[in-house]
């Protein structure tokens, strides 16, 4: 079979990275890069740590408005397929870049594996919810992390190549685990003090002032360090809003995976609006509190690890003091998948092989 992946956005990267070991070993997978992240420590750093293959197009397209972005991509994605012709075109998750890739894909007949289908936030203000609606309704194969996603796409009629697999996001964290416990310099740093970790980067917090303030008031009321690795989007706006960082908050660039998943683990609490962060904190047994109104990943929160506190300072501040206060929930196991989803998608499409 012959691939081609279309990716873009940081989660992308490392979703893509245990899936494209695997479809390698038997297939011909040409990657296109969107150029929708572009800085070291957005993109290439996890294609230099996690062993991605260096794209073999990469469109360049940059920080554009929604339309601007997207159609460039439709035009760059085109033009690849048009010259590449491949069986599949497989796509990740829920960014801009994952809609163009399905888009030009289906209008050229090219059927489409959606990795991470049919998560639903019912929430059509998000960006994310139009995309992965979308995607989901062109693809051919839809790959599903959790027991949840397989429901809410049979809600919408989708049951056709509809396949649980578990989640690709787990298979990277489990193999890449005993790679950052091995990176001491930041284990001696992080681990000479109590911290929790904080990521911060949706469109309905930071374009919304009174969010994004609210949430940085509710920092500064949490006793104790944060170490909030700094999403570019919202080091922009924080500024643009005119919103302080609390003294308690050490801000750091972004970081790459090994030292991403290692500050997770070895964190009191992570607070976060991100997806992936979410399900990592879960899968490290370290309690959540998620500033966002609601969640793809429910499990997470009807297992008791997570609590939605939006950006509401006095629920943010309660949930961190709930978890301080009271024993951890009961861990469920494979929640996510049991590290071997990757090879489950390979086979499913080998299973298919060209045909849509
Ligand atoms: C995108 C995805 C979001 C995902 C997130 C992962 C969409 C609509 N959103 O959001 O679903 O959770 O990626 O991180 O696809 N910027 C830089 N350098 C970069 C990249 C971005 O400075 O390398 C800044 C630019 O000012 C840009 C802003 O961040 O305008 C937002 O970037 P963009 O890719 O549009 O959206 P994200 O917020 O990153
Ligand atoms: N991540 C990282 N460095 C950071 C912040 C996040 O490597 O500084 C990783 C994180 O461990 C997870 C993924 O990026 O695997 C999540 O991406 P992000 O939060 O950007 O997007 P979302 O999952 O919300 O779409």
């Amino acid at each position: 079979m012959k691939i081609i992946t279309v990716l873009g956005a940081r989660p992308q990267f490392i979703k893509a990275a245990p899936l494209s070991e695997v479809l390698r070993k038997n297939h011909e997978e040409k990657i296109v890069h969107t150029g929708q992240h572009y800085d070291y420590q957005m993109s290439s750093v996890f294609f230099e740590e996690l062993g991605i293959p260096r794209p073999d197009y990469f469109l360049g397209v940059g920080s554009k408005r929604h339309g601007a972005q997207t159609g460039e991509m439709l035009t760059g994605v085109e033009e690849v397929l048009l010259k590449e012709k491949p069986d599949w075109v497989l796509v990740y998750g829920d960014t801009n870049s994952t809609l163009a890739g399905a888009l030009a894909a289906a209008k050229l007949h090219i059927p489409i594996a959606h990795v991470e289908a049919g998560l639903r936030s019912y929430n059509r203000q998000m960006p994310e919810e139009v995309n992965r609606v979308l995607t989901d309704h062109v693809a051919s194969l839809l790959f599903c992390p959790t027991d949840q996603a397989v429901r809410n796409l049979a809600r919408e009629g989708l049951t056709e190549g509809v396949i649980r697999t578990g989640d690709v996001m787990a298979d990277a964290l489990y193999y890449h685990a005993r790679r950052a416990e091995e990176r001491t310099i930041e284990n001696v740093l992080y681990k000479k003090k109590a911290y929790l970790l904080a990521t911060v980067h949706r469109a309905e917090n930071t374009d919304d002032p009174k969010r994004l303030a609210g949430i940085f008031n509710a920092f500064a009321r949490i006793e104790g360090q944060i170490v909030l690795p700094l999403h570019p989007r919202t080091k922009k706006l924080l500024s643009a809003h005119q919103i302080s960082i609390p003294s308690n908050v050490e801000v750091i660039e972004p970081v790459g995976y090994l030292q991403m998943i290692l500050l997770e683990k070895e964190a009191e609490l992570i607070l976060t609006d991100s997806g992936g962060v979410q399900k990592e904190a879960y899968l490290w047994q370290v309690p959540c509190v998620t500033l966002r109104d609601e969640t793809e990943w429910v499990e997470t929160v009807q297992t008791g690890w997570n609590t939605l506190a939006g950006a509401n300072i006095e629920e943010i501040v309660a949930a961190v003091a709930r978890y301080r206060h009271n024993p951890l929930p009961p861990y469920l196991e494979n929640l996510y998948g049991n590290g071997r989803a990757s090879e489950e998608i390979v086979l499913a499409m080998e299973e298919r092989g060209g045909a849509s």
